[in-house]
């Protein structure tokens, strides 16, 4: 009986600690905000500054941008524009925009071993995730959502090896995002795409964790964790400030998330309710374990009570510490009296 406490209690830790390992990214990501590859404000000049820029311009001047077909509607042309306005052919900038039937031919042309997963995406914003991430793989440049519009040229963000920006309250974005050829942060990306593809019912949900912000900061918790981001490697993150809403940010924001439906309600009710949903948690995964305990005393302990003398289930109980103490002066009137 004891051997049989002993696993139901391992069995419970063994429980435990796969849980905890499962999900041990996205718990990092509550705790580490990325402050240590913050591109700092002092890095970069004002916008019409003076001040001469002596570092290297490592990325390539391309922009991308995806959407449908060349037909780009009404409310993101003034974004688009302002970025083509402040990169011009003329100053060496380069402007791709990954139509759907580019997209496909690029991903059947360059990376074969992938065309099954991404025309087997469920969700078009599934695809428009993953050819940011490959275009950037492999020609290097700046990925800009249609719904960014562009506040200052971005020559300054040229002299990292890769940068993305930072998301409140935590974990990183895919809506700009910079990045050399072959940078081993987006290859790493690239690789992983395949294992993140799952269904996770909510529509939502399974975007954001198989190919958007969601999977790209877990990605990058484990390219951290196994110290690849350092060097070279180092992944440098813009911050909110940098990023939007300030003179000196380099992007503006026109109006997004056209692809959100009635689940995002949901998530966003969900985050809205935490506290309640805590709780309730935890009273569901206690209620299991009690059951558990309870199906493990009824059923493993004694089959039927009626037909263990009652010195026996006297001395079963008196093994589990818990009880022996609370019940003590009974139970040895009980064993004693049946000795006698
Ligand atoms: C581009 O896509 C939009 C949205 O699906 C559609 O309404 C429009 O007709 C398409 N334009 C062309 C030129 O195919």
């Amino acid at each position: 009986m004891r051997r049989g406490v002993i696993l139901l209690v391992l069995l419970l830790f063994a429980i435990l600690a796969f849980s905890i390992h499962t999900v041990w990214n996205l718990l990092m990501l509550l705790v580490i905000d990325g402050s240590e590859d913050a591109i700092s404000k002092s890095e970069l000049p004002a916008p019409g500054s003076s001040r001469v820029n002596g570092r290297p311009q490592l990325i390539p001047k391309i922009i991308h941008q995806t959407y449908i077909n060349e037909s780009i509607p009404p409310v993101w042309q003034d974004a688009q524009q302002s970025c083509l306005d402040l990169h011009r052919p003329e100053d060496g900038w380069e402007y791709k925009l990954w139509t759907d039937d580019k997209m496909s031919e690029f991903i059947r042309d360059e990376y074969p071993w992938f065309v099954d997963t991404f025309e087997g995406y469920p969700y078009p914003i599934q695809r428009a995730d993953a050819i940011r991430y490959f275009v950037l793989c492999h020609y290097g440049g700046i990925y800009i959502d249609l719904d960014d519009g562009c506040n200052r040229a971005l020559e300054p963000l040229l002299s990292y090896p890769a940068w993305v920006r930072k998301t409140i309250p935590t974990g990183i974005s895919n809506d700009a995002m910079g990045a050399v050829p072959g940078h081993c942060f987006f290859m790493r990306v690239i690789d992983e795409l395949k294992h993140y593809d799952r269904n996770w019912l909510l529509g939502y949900i399974t975007v954001m964790g198989s190919t958007g912000p969601l999977f790209l900061s877990v990605i990058w918790r484990r390219y951290s964790s196994e110290g690849l981001n350092e060097g070279d490697g180092r992944l440098r993150i813009l911050w909110s400030e940098e990023y939007q809403g300030f003179s000196w940010s380099f992007f503006t924001h026109h109006l997004g998330n056209s692809w959100h439906g009635a689940d995002v309600e949901f998530i966003f009710w969900m985050a809205r309710n935490w506290v309640f949903l805590t709780i309730l948690g935890f009273t569901i995964g206690g209620g299991i374990i009690f059951f558990i305990w309870w199906a493990y005393r009824r059923f493993v302990l004694k089959k039927a009570p009626s037909d263990i003398p009652k010195w026996k289930t006297a001395s079963i109980r008196s093994r589990f510490p818990f009880w022996r103490r609370a019940s003590a002066q009974k139970e040895y009137e009980l064993v004693s009296r049946h000795e006698v």
